[in-house]
């Protein structure tokens, strides 16, 4: 059984992702419209793997037989000076989160809940790769700089992502 503090903090991170993942489907819809469409789609599918994030906890706390309760959701930045502002946010953003599943990890510390551990693990391993995914997108802007082709281009490239399930959400 989780403890009462640990309910409460994964029940705070699972409303965290959905939150996040309202920040990146604000970002893709800022990008859409000023008709850099790649980078849309690559937000967009950032704001599906929030939701996923979000399931992974919503699975687990299922798993360990908490009920989930959701909590309203906070409304996410709209507006935004270019994309590279977009990014940068993004990435001060990811490294919000990074400090919150640090702190869920020495909670699990602390109570001796090694399967929470465990569980979190995951999440602060994706967080390095979040953190230096965003840092190197922000670096690629900063060479493109506001030259419109090499812009046009790197929107192309941005926008073949594809999202892809995380193992923990197959057959749930
Ligand atoms: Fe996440
Ligand atoms: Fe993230």
């Amino acid at each position: 059984m989780l403890s009462t503090a640990m309910q409460a903090a994964l029940l705070k991170q699972l409303n965290h992702e959905f939150f996040s993942s309202y920040v990146y489907l604000a970002m893709a819809a800022w990008c859409e419209d000023k008709g850099v469409r790649g980078f849309g789609r690559w937000m967009r599918i950032q704001a599906q793997e929030e939701m996923a994030h979000a399931m992974i906890i919503y699975r687990y706390l299922g798993d360990r037989d908490c009920r989930v309760i959701l909590d309203t959701i906070q409304k996410p930045e709209a507006d935004f000076g270019s994309i590279m502002e977009v990014f940068r946010a993004a990435l001060e953003h990811e490294r919000q989160v990074s400090r919150s599943f640090a702190s869920i990890a020495a909670l699990a510390q602390d109570e001796r809940d090694f399967a929470t551990g465990n569980f979190v693990q995951f999440f602060i391993d994706e967080q390095v790769e979040e953190e230096a995914s965003f840092r190197d997108l922000i670096d690629q802007l900063k060479l493109v700089g506001d030259h419109g082709h090499a812009i046009f281009m790197l929107d192309r490239e941005f926008g073949q992502r594809q999202f892809v399930l995380p193992a923990q959400l197959q057959n749930f």
